[in-house]
């Protein structure tokens, strides 16, 4: 068995992006691996659309095999299927109930990761589901046109459950979104591609890493499960939701030959303004979607290269697009969209200042889930300043939409507007995000903050904060009891 180490892999990476040209190598394709150099293997996998059944989604949680390398079987946890999960369809308005039904041999939970909701319904560490019992949560979609995810926060072990295979994607649907005339149709013009990466053996096997290091990466760069995947268009104009739902790469993402794409929604939803550029970057749990123009008869490919500050290296291929000859233009993307506009933060709001340091701790402090860290007032807008001391993180908040002001004093990347969860801190740098809070109160359910490199998570990189009536802080207690339904 071939194992490869962070150090190594890194290595391999700058390789790989020089071993680009294509052999006729037959053993799959590889991302960053000389061995395994990139090809076409298979048509991306459009993970199946799951609409509520009255009012209800059913989910499974389930071990399965899946055939990753062509010809090959490796042992996958999904949801309603052997490797990822249903996209769950949604509408703003909409009274949803779920009902998560955990087939795994091991406790799990289910996170609605970007989803305003109740902290009791969020499926963070403090709603683990037994092997063998159904969760049931219910909520009213209160976010606007977005594409969420959804995944397990299991106490110290979402890495390893989320590798295996458990995460799906939500998209959330609006009237106003609708109207716009961005392309729209699921699978044909409006493709969701969730990127993980993953070292897959020669035999299948995909090892869970243990070692302590940075966080797991991969060799391999899967879209929706397909390993060198490839996708057949019959439009010029595709909208693409890509959510990155890998353990600790970040992506820069872009076509080949550079030309211009226009971002038209972030983490939380449509922006504004669309934003026309050449490449943007996800961390991990970030998502953005881009509309691409492409021409009929013609073969190009996204490809992910390093960028400035980035902790990912090298230029490999993530997805062929073949664009059938007769393809039909679609229309263009209008300057100015339904999307919220970017939270500001008022002179006297609330600054909470948090500290990432190491690997493992927040504020000088490991998690620990029967400790509420902060307290925050129903509605309130605050200015959370996150400061990283050592090697790149990805910071993401439950329960709210930050809109990231600045990073080091100077304004984000053209792609980090409008309303986001999920942001990136390269190594030595401070981010401060106006943070909007939802209505909801629940003095004794937190919601997590937390760096989404899941290693990180699992070792200890978050805090719990609850969010309370506005005039109860003082008296709201910091210490959580009744704690012993967990399993961990
Ligand atoms: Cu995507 Cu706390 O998680
Ligand atoms: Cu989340
Ligand atoms: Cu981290």
């Amino acid at each position: 068995m071939r194992k490869i180490r962070r150090r190594e892999f890194l290595g391999l990476a700058a390789v790989g992006a020089a071993s680009l040209v294509l052999t006729s190598c037959a053993s799959g394709g590889t991302a960053t691996d000389p061995d395994r150099p990139w090809q076409p293997l298979g048509p991306l996998r459009i993970p199946d659309e799951l609409r509520a059944d009255g009012g209800v989604f059913r989910l499974t949680v389930q071990q399965g095999t899946s055939e990753i390398l062509p010809g090959t079987r490796t042992p996958t946890w999904g949801v309603n299927g052997p490797f990822l999960g249903p996209t769950l369809r949604m509408r703003t308005g909409d009274a949803v109930r779920m009902a998560v039904t955990n087939d795994l041999p091991e406790v799990t939970t289910m996170h609605w990761h970007g989803m305003h909701l109740l902290a009791k319904m969020d499926g963070g560490p403090h709603q683990p589901i037994e092997p063998g019992t159904t969760w049931e949560p219910s909520w009213t979609v209160r976010n606007t046109a977005a594409t969420l995810w959804y995944h397990p926060h299991t106490h110290g072990a979402t890495a390893q459950q989320v590798f295996k295979g458990v995460a799906g994607m939500i998209i959330v649907d609006d009237d106003a979104a609708d109207a716009v005339g961005l392309p729209h149709e699921y699978g044909v013009d409006d493709i969701p591609c969730i990127l993980q990466d993953r070292t897959v053996e020669d035999d299948g096997e995909m090892p869970f890493d243990t070692e302590p290091n940075f966080g797991q990466m991969g060799t391999e760069i899967l879209v929706n499960g397909t390993m060198g995947a490839y996708l057949e268009v019959a439009r010029t104009t595709v909208r693409f939701r890509f959510l990155n739902g890998s353990n600790a790469r970040v992506y820069h993402l872009g076509f080949a030959d550079d030309r211009e794409l226009t971002l038209v929604a972030t983490d939380q939803g449509l922006v504004p303004e669309p934003v026309r550029l050449t490449r943007f970057a996800l961390g991990p749990g970030e998502r953005a979607e881009v509309v691409a123009e492409l021409e009929p008869g013609e073969r190009v490919r996204l490809t992910t290269t390093a960028g400035e500050g980035r902790v990912d290296q090298g230029t490999f291929p993530v997805l062929e697009l073949r664009v059938a000859d007769d393809a039909a233009r679609g229309a263009a993307v209008p300057a100015e969209l339904p999307g919220a506009a970017p939270l500001d933060a008022p002179a006297d709001a609330t600054v909470r200042t948090f500290k990432l340091q190491g690997h493992d701790e927040i504020n000088g402090r490991g998690a620990d889930i029967t400790r509420v860290d902060e307290v925050v007032p129903a509605g309130a807008r605050e200015v959370w300043e996150v400061t990283n001391t050592v090697y790149a993180h990805n910071f993401h908040v439950h329960g709210c939409a930050f809109t990231l002001l600045d990073r080091n004093g100077a304004p984000g990347e053209a792609w980090e507007t409008g309303q986001k969860d999920t942001v990136h801190l390269p190594e030595k740098s401070t981010v401060r995000l106006a943070v909007q809070f939802g209505p909801g109160t629940d003095p004794t359910s937190p919601y997590m903050y937390h760096c989404h490199i899941l290693r990180h998570e699992d070792d200890g990189m978050m805090g719990q904060f609850v969010v309370v009536e506005p005039g109860t802080e003082d008296s709201t207690p910091r210490v959580l009891e009744a704690m012993g339904h967990m399993s961990h």
